[in-house]
């Protein structure tokens, strides 16, 4: 496994010839670092769940570089979803869509619908761009974390999660820390009406707002099988608490106006709930680095991304 932080067009090259090979290449997106593999390629998406430890119905996302592109993935692609893409892409948002022919079970657990995304972050996109110049069709990727285990936010992350599992040939590429910090946004696209699967920093307001339909509130379908969906998902190893006061050694994340408890690790001091989405991963990994056993949270209740911090927070803190 090579690390590479410069990432000039040559490298990038490698990296799109190495996907293309059948590798596997760890790149940064806006949101959390992804581990990719060639979306058409069957053992290298086997090899992707075996890294991750992730059991092989849970779907993933393809990644592409444009919208132009969204139509060899998606079919019945209604007219709101073309909205959200034409407003909303290069984003933090993934579409889910009935899928085309070119889309096998290996990549949605055997559903009949996709997730698409288009990334923002410079180098995930140009990523994708050289990857389709040299004949690849998607990238397939989840987060770069083991199943369960917190998404990275650093490259730096990505080596300490996945370094034991990753092969001689499988690229980590350093694009810096992640901007948003908190996985895109979901939004089913095969109803009438659009429905947020998962929250991010792609509003519920905003999707309703692009698309002119009114959202029913954030609910979750059991015939859906996400990861991202279960209840105790996004966890450190620290135990997560978003009650109650901390003891001397515990560690404290709250926004910056609010003071640490005498004795307590300050682990994050956002300045505000964009701060807070993209510290809150860092901080918690930091928790688990100094070995703190318990951390307690002040959940941010202002601005919209609060839904987004507080679904990911209720997930770390279920045990
Ligand atoms: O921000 C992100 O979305 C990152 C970056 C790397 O793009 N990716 C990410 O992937 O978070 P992952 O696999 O860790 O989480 C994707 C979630 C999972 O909960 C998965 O089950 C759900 O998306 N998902 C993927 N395809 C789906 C589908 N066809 N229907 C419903 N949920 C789907
Ligand atoms: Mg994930």
């Amino acid at each position: 496994m090579a690390k590479i932080s410069s990432c000039t067009a040559s490298t990038l090259k490698d990296a799109a010839t190495s996907l293309l090979s059948g590798n596997l290449v760890a790149f940064p997106t806006e949101t959390v670092y992804g581990l990719g593999v060639d979306a058409t390629n069957k053992d290298a998406v086997a090899r992707l769940y075996k890294v991750k430890g992730r059991p092989s119905d849970h779907p993933l996302i393809v990644h592409i570089s444009a919208m132009g592109n969204l139509d060899k993935w998606a079919r019945e692609i209604p007219e709101y979803a073309i909205k959200l893409a034409r407003n909303l892409w290069p984003g933090p948002l993934t579409l889910v869509l009935p899928r085309t022919n070119l889309v096998k079970n290996f990549i949605t657990g055997s559903q009949d619908n996709v997730g698409i995304r288009v990334p923002k972050h410079p180098v995930a996109n140009a990523l994708l761009k050289v990857f389709e110049e040299l004949g690849g069709l998607g990238v397939a990727a989840p987060s770069a974390n083991r199943f369960g285990k917190l998404s990275p936010t650093s490259a730096k992350d990505v080596e300490d999660e996945l370094f034991p599992f990753l092969a001689i040939n499988d690229l980590i590429l350093d694009g810096g820390i992640c901007q948003v910090g908190l996985e895109s946004t979901i939004v089913d696209c095969t109803l009438k009406i659009p429905r947020i699967l998962r929250p991010g920093v792609i509003s519920k307001s905003m999707v309703s707002e692009i698309t002119g339909l009114e959202l029913k509130s954030f609910q979750t379908d059991k015939q859906v099988k996400a990861s991202g969906l279960l209840k105790s998902h996004y966890s450190p190893s620290a135990k997560v608490f978003l009650m109650g006061n901390p003891g001397i050694g515990d560690g404290f994340i709250a926004l910056r106006d609010i003071e640490t408890p005498k004795g307590a690790i300050r682990l994050a001091a956002p300045k505000d709930v964009t701060q807070y989405a993209q510290l809150l991963y860092r901080a918690l990994r930091m928790a688990d680095q100094k070995r703190i056993k318990k951390v307690f949270v002040i959940t941010p209740n202002e601005g919209e991304i609060s839904v987004a911090i507080n679904d990911r927070l209720a997930k770390a803190a279920f045990k």
